[in-house]
This record gives structure tokens, sequence and C-alpha cells, in this order.
């Protein structure tokens, strides 16, 4: 019987902890890396090169999605694919993300060190830009590759500065490639992919699991909404003639609390977390207030119920204030469900390995989600400490890490080896 591989501990912490390194804000607590920052290109300079190490071939496609390959015996068959993304949230943590990126490079690197036979190449991915942080849009380049970024609509993504995302494609020489050749992925283009994540949540944690294999992804809505007042003195204009947006934002983000909240269900859940104020003086009476609300859920029904429910909510509030709003739906992806015979794959190793199969949901969104409609998905997740992500304080052990990591490179081995998922 073949023995189980075992992922190396120290290479894992070597490059999980240099990654980390490369933060725009090391003056601010965590870790804060956006697409196409100094410190984001140079992450991906760092995971370029580990692949180039292994041995594996690498390019970019026209959104920046990083590809490293190694190649199969039979190039000639669908590969298998196992990625996740490098950028983080403002004063984000070290492994959302990262542990999918360094999981993938660990798997490839056994596979290759002990010349483990695999039909099919398998893909190291890099996806561009999972977070939804400076474009105001997540899943960049996954979305991008299932055909629901069109180049020209890079350009009406803007950063808080004003900068297009078609503008910093062309600073770096992205659109020097073809987009719909290179980015674009078919059906058939694919034939299984494999995430490693952290859970971002604490279910693994409560119940003493070291993996979860994930079943389904609840998927995000972003509304932007804007409430135009009155731009006023502070000090001379009495309370019952004001038009002041702010108050109406506050009343509009308790209510998307409050709605949220009465679904009484885990899944069901809505946020409002940037919010800009115009003109943000403490002696004016604001006038313009833009904020996002951020709806997740694993079933599109409820999803589309509570954005109408905002939307009437935003209607009244405003209406009673004399205010003026835009309300605009800037995504709307879908949930979606993981392929039984990958979370067989994923089980299998469990099993092999003395793990709990245990099977659960994933309240995050993932690049995984939008290569779903392209390709069978699997997940496999490891324990967040407490709970938190997107949090300075996020947290899991190498210990657990490497679990993942090894059944990961177990699932690899086995999809890589198959002639068809059924
Ligand atoms: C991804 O980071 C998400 O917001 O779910
Ligand atoms: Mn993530
Ligand atoms: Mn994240």
């Amino acid at each position: 019987m073949q023995q189980n591989v075992q992922a190396n501990i120290d290479r894992v912490a070597s490059d999980i902890e240099t990654l980390a390194t490369y933060n725009s804000f090391p003056e601010n607590p965590g870790v804060s890396r956006q697409l196409f920052t100094d410190a984001e290109l140079e992450a991906r300079s760092y995971v370029k090169e580990r692949m180039r190490a292994i041995g594996m071939s690498v390019h970019e496609d026209a959104i920046g999605n990083i590809y490293g390959v190694l190649e199969g015996t039979d190039p000639s068959l669908a590969p298998v694919w196992s990625g996740s993304h490098i950028d983080t949230v403002l004063s984000g943590g070290k492994y959302d993300g990262i542990v999918g990126v360094v999981g993938a490079l660990e798997a490839c690197r056994i596979i290759r060190e002990n010349n483990i036979p695999h039909a099919r190449s398998i893909v190291v991915l890099v996806f561009t830009s999972e977070e939804c942080g400076r474009f105001g849009m997540g899943c960049i380049g996954s979305r991008a590759m299932a055909g629901h970024l069109p180049l020209e609509k890079t350009k009406e993504l803007h950063d808080d500065a004003g900068i297009s995302l078609y503008q910093e494609l062309e600073r770096l020489g992205y659109t020097k490639l073809d987009y719909n050749k290179t980015v674009l992925k078919h059906r058939g283009d694919v034939f299984a992919s494999v995430e490693l994540h952290i859970e971002q949540a604490s279910m693994l944690e409560e119940a003493g699991y070291p993996v979860g294999i994930v079943q389904a992804i609840c998927a995000p809505t972003y509304i932007c909404v804007s409430i135009t007042g009155q731009q006023k003195h502070a000090g001379s204009t009495p309370m019952d003639v004001r038009k002041d947006a702010l108050c109406a934002a506050s009343e509009v983000i308790l209510t998307v609390e409050k709605l949220a909240r009465s679904y009484q269900n885990k899944h069901t859940v809505a946020t409002v977390g940037k919010i800009q104020v115009l003109p943000n003086s403490s002696n004016v009476i604001p006038g313009q207030v833009d904020f996002m609300i951020d709806i997740r859920d694993i079933d599109e029904a409820v999803k589309t119920e509570l954005t109408q429910k905002f939307h009437d909510a935003i209607r009244s509030i405003t209406a009673a204030r004399h205010l003026e709003y835009s309300f605009d739906v800037t995504t709307d992806d879908l949930p979606c469900s993981c392929d039984e015979a990958i979370l067989d794959a994923i089980a299998d190793s469990c099993r092999k390995r003395g793990l709990p199969e245990f099977k659960m949901t994933s309240g995050a969104y993932h690049d995984s989600l939008l290569i779903s409609e392209f390709t069978p998905i699997g997940m496999i997740f490891v324990p967040s400490k407490d709970g938190v992500s997107h949090n300075p304080d996020e947290y899991t052990s190498m210990e657990e890490i490497v679990c993942g990591v090894n059944v990961l490179t177990d699932t690899l081995i086995a999809l890589s080896n198959r002639e068809t998922l059924s």
C-alpha cells in the first residue's frame, strides 16, 4: 500500500510568513494587500518564482490570473486546478486565500519530489482579486473566466482614487494579451478544481474536526446605495429643516440589520461595511452618503427577497425625509453546490488518514463559486481560531494547515489520474 504523503511544515510556514511581509501598510495591524498595489505585485512575483522552482511553467491571462502548470504525462487531457487568492482585505490576516495558494504549491512540490504519476496536468491558480476591495467587486479573475466581466466593464470599475481596473491592466501590460482567448473558460477546459481555504467561522473548531468538506457555497449580492440630502451649516440650520443624508443612511443601516436578523438563520446575513460621508466635516450637515450593502445566502430566492425589502425600506426612509437616493445592484452571484465525486475523493483521503468526514457549507464566497460555472468544484476547509477572519488576529495553526494540504495532495493525485469523474 502506498504510504501517505506528508506536507513539509517548514516550507508551508515559510511561504505563509514571507507572503505576510508584502504589506502595503506595515504600520497598521495585520496585512493589507489590495490588487495591483506594490505589495500585491511583489507577492505575485514571489509566487511565480516559487512555481518556477517546482518546475512549473508559469503564465498569466489578460485579467492577471496566474497559472502554474505541473505537466502531467498526458497534457492533452483537461487539467485539474487548485488555487485561491493572495489579495487581502485592508488589515486582514495572513491565511485567507494564502493557505489555498501555498497549499496547492506544496501539494505540487510533494508530487514532484516523490515522482508521483499524474496523467492530467495540475495547475496552481492565483485568482485576481477575490476580495471585494480596491475595485468594489469580488472574484474579479474567476468572474472574468466565467464570462461575467467583459474587458469593457473593467473601464467602469474604479478605486477610491478614481483609477480604473482597465488603466491598471494597461499599466501592467495585461491589455497586450488577448482577453477572450486567455481569460474565458468553457465547460470541458478544466476537469475538476479543488480549493483549500480557512473556514472563517467556528464550526470546525467547536466540533473539534481538523478538516471540513464543503458541500455548498453561499453567494453575495452587492448593492451600492447613494443618499443625497442637502449640505448645510451645522450651527445655523434648525433641526426641523435639515436634509441630513447620514441620519437617513443610519436608519437604513439599522433596518438592514433588523431585516436580515428576522430570517433567524445563520446563512442569511447582510452587512454595511463601507460608507462614505460627504463632505465628512464635523460642522457640516452631510449632503451625501454612499454605502454598500453586502447580502449573503445559500438560497438565491432569499437574497432576491431581501434586496426588494431593502429597496422598499430605502425608498420609504428617504421619502419621509424628502431626500433622493440611488440603488444599484452591482453583483448578484448564484450559490453553488460542490461536485459529489470530488467530495467523495476528499472523503476518501480523510478516511485513509483517519480523519472524520465533516460536511459543511461555506458562508464566505470563494473563486470556486464563480468557476463552478465551467468546472466541477470541491473545497477543503481548515479551522479558523475563534472563527475570526478578515481581521489581523486570523489564525490557523501550521499543523492544521498541513493536515489540509495533505488531504488536498491526496485529492489532486486521485483526480489527476481519473479518466472520468463519475
Ligand atoms: C470573501 O472574502 C468574502 O467576502 O466572502
Ligand atoms: Mn478568501
Ligand atoms: Mn476574504
